[in-house]
Parts: C-alpha cells; sequence; structure tokens
C-alpha cells in the first residue's frame, strides 16, 4: 500500500475510481424500472445515505411524468430513514428482503403496495449467489476508503456487502468521510465459504478469532458510480429498560447462575447473542451488574449494553456484523476505534449468523418475541397472525443452533389488553423444538425434556400474568377433555379465540 489513507486527501486513492465520481442524482439516473439493487446497510449503520433519497426523488419526478420506476431493494438488515423511509415514501420499492423494521416500509407492506421476502439473514447471501433470487442489477455499498488497489475500509456495517459486490453487473459506491478511517482492521471477511459440494469447513473456533481479511475487494470494473458524502450513521437511543425489561432480565441472569451451578455451563458462560430491542439491552446491562466476567458475544449486532460490558472489562471479545449504537454511544465508540477493534470484530453476516458455526460455539441465544403459546411455538414476526412487524431477522438463525435458546417478551402488550401467552400463536417462526427456555416478567419456564402437556403446565404458571392466567388454565383443561388428540391438546375452534376477540372488541380478555 504506497499512500495510506491518513495521508491522502481524499478517501478515494484509485485513480479510475476518482474518475467515476459524480452526484447522487446522476447515479441515480443510472437505475432502471425493475432493477433489483442490492444496498449496504444493517440496522441504522453503514447503509448508503445520498443514493436512496435521490433515488427517491427521481421515483416522485417520474411518477409525475407517468413513468413509474420502482425496484427491489436487498439489504442486511433494516436501514435508516433516507434509504427505507423514503423509498417508502416515493412507494418506490416493488419488493424488499431480508428484514425492516420502519414504520412506512411496514404500513406499505401491511397495505399490499409492495411485496416482502422475509428470510433467515444467513440465508440471503447463498440465495443470491445460487440465483433463487434472480439477477442483482445494481450494487451500492458504502465505505469508509478504497486504496488504489481496489481494498475498500468497509463501513459500520458488513451485512450482505461481499456478495453484492460479487453478484451485482454493476456497483455504485458512497465513500463516507464522516465513518472514521480507524475502522481499518476492525472487520474479518472470510473469502473461502465455496457453493457446496466444494464447501469446507469454515476455521473459526473461538467469538474473537479472525479467519479473512480486513478489506473488502472492490470490482473496480463493475463500478460505474462513486459519491462522496459525509453523513451520519443513524440510530434510534435505547429506552432506559422499564420495570419488565428489568424483571425479564433479572430472571435470565438468576438462570444463567443456576446453569453455571449446575455444571451445564462454564463459569465465563457461552458466547451471548442478543436480539433487538430494549428488552435484550436490559439484559446485557444486567450482566454488567452481575458477577460473570470474561464473557464473548458471537451475536449480530453490537449494542450499547455490550460496550459498557466491554468497558468494564467483563467482556473481552464481541463478534457481529454490525454496530448498532444510541447517538451517545456511537460519539464515544467511533471516536475510539482504535481501541475497541481490539475486542470488536466486524464479518459479514454468513458468517456472524452462520448455523454451523452458532452450533460449534454454543451460542446463548436471547430474543424478543411477540407472542408464544403454552406449547412453545413462538411468534416473532406477525400481529394477528397476518401484519408483519418487523421480520424474524437473524433469530431463527441462533434459536434452532444455539446452545441455549431463550424467548423473551413482557407477559402483556398494549396496555394488557394482550396476553403475550395464547393457547396457539398465530404465526409460528420458531417452532416448540426449537424454543427451549420462554421468559416473561412473571417468570421463566424452563422447557427443555419436557413433554407438550408438562411445557402447558410450566408455560401456564410461570410465565402467563395473572389476569389471563385462569383463561389459559381453563383452555388447557377444557382441551385434555377424552375425544380429543392427548398429544398436544386443543380445542380448534377456539384455538385462536383470544386473537379472535381482540380483533372484534380491541382486547384478548372477555
Ligand atoms: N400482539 C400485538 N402487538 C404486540 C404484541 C402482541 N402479542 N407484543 C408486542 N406488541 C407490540 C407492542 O405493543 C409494541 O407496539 P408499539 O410499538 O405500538 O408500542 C410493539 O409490538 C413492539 O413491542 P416491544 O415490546 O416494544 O418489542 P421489542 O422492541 O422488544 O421487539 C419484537 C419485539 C418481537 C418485535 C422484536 O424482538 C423483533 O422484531 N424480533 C424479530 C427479529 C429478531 O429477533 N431479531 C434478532 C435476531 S439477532
Amino acid at each position: 500500500m504506497s499512500t495510506t489513507v491518513s495521508a491522502a486527501k481524499n478517501r478515494v486513492l484509485n485513480a479510475e475510481l476518482r474518475d467515476r465520481i459524480m452526484s447522487a442524482d446522476e447515479a441515480a439516473a443510472l437505475i432502471r424500472n425493475n432493477d433489483h439493487i442490492g444496498m449496504s446497510g444493517f440496522t441504522g449503520s453503514g447503509y448508503p445515505k445520498e443514493f436512496p433519497t435521490a433515488l427517491a426523488r427521481r421515483m416522485e419526478t417520474a411518477r409525475a411524468e407517468g413513468d413509474p420506476l420502482r425496484v427491489g431493494v436487498f439489504t442486511g438488515a433494516s436501514t435508516g430513514p433516507e434509504l427505507d423511509g423514503a423509498l417508502a415514501a416515493a412507494n418506490g420499492m416493488q419488493v424488499r428482503l431480508p428484514y425492516q423494521s420502519d414504520p412506512a416500509v411496514r404500513k406499505r407492506i401491511n397495505d399490499g403496495d409492495m411485496e416482502y421476502i422475509d428470510i433467515h439473514l444467513s440465508h440471503v447471501a447463498q440465495y443470491m449467489e445460487y440465483g433463487f433470487l434472480g439477477k442483482l442489477d445494481k450494487a451500492v455499498v458504502e465505505v469508509a476508503a478504497v486504496y488504489e488497489d481496489g481494498r475498500a475500509i468497509p463501513s459500520t456495517s458488513l451485512g450482505n456487502n461481499k456478495s453484492w459486490l460479487e453478484c451485482a453487473d454493476q456497483v455504485i459506491l458512497e465513500v463516507n468521510s464522516w465513518q472514521s478511517i480507524d475502522l481499518e482492521g476492525m472487520h474479518d471477511i472470510y473469502y473461502g465459504l465455496e457453493a457446496p459440494p466444494r464447501r469446507e469447513p469454515i476455521p473459526l473456533t473461538r467469538a474473537g478469532q479472525r479467519i479473512g481479511s480486513p478489506y473488502l475487494h472492490i470490482p473496480i470494473e463493475k463500478v460505474v458510480a462513486v459519491i462522496e458524502t459525509h453523513s451520519p450513521d443513524r440510530n434510534t437511543a435505547f429506552k432506559e429498560p422499564d420495570k419488565a425489561s428489568k424483571q425479564i432480565a433479572g430472571h435470565i441472569l438468576e438462570f444463567l447462575e443456576w446453569e453455571v451451578k449446575k455444571g451445564r455451563m462454564p463459569e465465563d458462560l457461552l458466547p451471548l447473542q442478543s436480539g433487538v430491542g430494549n428488552i435484550a439491552n436490559a439484559v446485557l446491562f444486567g450482566l454488567e451488574q452481575g458477577k460473570f466476567r470474561n464473557l464473548t458475544a458471537y451475536t449480530e449486532v453490537i449494542q450499547d449494553g455490550m460496550i459498557e460490558l466491554i468497558k468494564s472489562g467483563k467482556m473481552i471479545s464481541a463478534s457481529a456484523t454490525s454496530f448498532s449504537l444510541g447517538p451517545e454511544m456511537i460519539k464515544e465508540v467511533y471516536g475510539d476505534l482504535r481501541n475497541y477493534r481490539r475486542s470488536i470484530v466486524l464479518r459479514t453476516q454468513d458468517i456472524s449468523n452462520n448455523p454451523g458455526i452458532i452450533r460449534r460455539l454454543g451460542v446463548i441465544s436471547m430474543n424478543g418475541m411477540i407472542e408464544a403459546d403454552i406449547y412453545g411455538n413462538v411468534n416473532s414476526t406477525h400481529i394477528m397472525g397476518s401484519k408483519i412487524m418487523n421480520g424474524i431477522g437473524g433469530s431463527g438463525d441462533f434459536a434452532r443452533n444455539a446452545y441455549l435458546s431463550i424467548f423473551m417478551a413482557p407477559s402483556q402488550a398494549a396496555k394488557g389488553t394482550i396476553s403475550t401467552i395464547v393457547p396457539m400463536v398465530s404465526h409460528v417462526d420458531h417452532t416448540e423444538h426449537d424454543t427451549q427456555v420462554l421468559v416473561t416478567d412473571k417468570g421463566l419456564a424452563d422447557l427443555r425434556g419436557l413433554s407438550p402437556k408438562q411445557r402447558a403446565k410450566l408455560v401456564i404458571e410461570n410465565c402467563a400474568s395473572e389476569e389471563y392466567k385462569p383463561l389459559l388454565q381453563d383452555y388447557f383443561d377444557r382441551a385434555r377433555k377424552p375425544g380429543n388428540g392427548q398429544h398436544t391438546p386443543h380445542i380448534l375452534n377456539e384455538a385462536h379465540g383470544f386473537h379472535e376477540r381482540y380483533v372484534k372488541t380491541g382486547k384478548m380478555l372477555p
């Protein structure tokens, strides 16, 4: 490397790429109706910021002129308002995958304005590479800088960027000078994942291990536009954990201590995976105050709570595919990346969420849920069976393959009008076979080694709220009457009675 980025005047050191620098509007003009675009971005980190808004402007103009412009948008996971928000406002997405959490996108999907393909995050790269998602016309990827030989310092998320760059016909780069060049050395991009039957075992045996390159390889010949930007990542601030989140965190910590005492887990636990949302963050903050040391994480996103664990010395290494930090924590961490890159590794999501590695490392997975049923089936994605909330994200990658798989939610939602424990879930993301532990503010049910009826008894007793417990018990008792199947007893025309009542009356209680 002849010139370092810090010594150079700008972030694009390759002369050919410098010749292709243009405005976001000029780059957006290269998009055709029906194009499939693979964009960077995983939560509010590392997503292109100027190209999508320019594209949304072009979509509005095209519509006004009676010449619609709509595209398919593939990303790592959710993104920021300048991408998902802007394109949804312009009604410019025909199809979106694999995860979103933007209110405007959610509304478009639930109103039937666009298609949504909700898939396991670990599957996306291989679906693309095997051709199940059709042709990828463009990749639009944010990076922090590009060297003259085409190696790029990645941004604050990796997601599917490697696959987008490899599979797309053409590439548009956003080179964001707001991103610190001290990100150099934090990433680990594994270029050895061949398709079966040539696939070899991935040589990763410790959460913090590095097995690849710190750089993304940019295919210079495919790059049709380079946009220089200076725009911040945007994640919403984490809320101070509420009472229910603290209670859930308390039950989980007590349970982990018990597991260590029983000799089922080492004293420094096993690598932690922590899902999205405030409950997950509350558990991490609980760990910070607890007695466990030398913790590691093999997870999807680095959240505020994980940084607190690293700062206090309780966590020694964390692997993820993205940062997902609140605004205050962004300032602190992005300003001190040289220090944090000693303990944090960012990987592509086909490795961060790789089922084989999750099983090998023996991860403890902790994910939020919308609802669970008395037998342990979990719905993470749908409201009343048909409206999408966010998506399955990586919860399935982790839940099925973890050493210990925990799902958690407050026992009631929407001011008590909803019980999150129901007779039968209205949509299934994780089956009873993948749910090992259910936790609500009321308590924890360890379902391992239990039959369906034994599970139901425990879930009603330990996890349901007082108001709904008698209703669930009554349902279960009546379902067990002779004549009904006695393995997983149900009364089919009543199994969704809670949901039906809510839809009719606005509450699940009679
Ligand atoms: N029925 C209807 N609505 C419900 C509900 C239920 N059973 N449970 C929760 N809700 C509503 C809440 O009332 C709240 O609505 P509001 O935004 O209008 O206030 C909303 O859903 C979110 O609930 P909250 O308790 O704040 O959830 P959260 O932030 O902890 O997120 C999930 C919970 C399930 C939505 C979230 O964990 C998720 O998207 N999971 C799937 C993806 C995943 O697990 N990713 C991590 C893998 S690494």
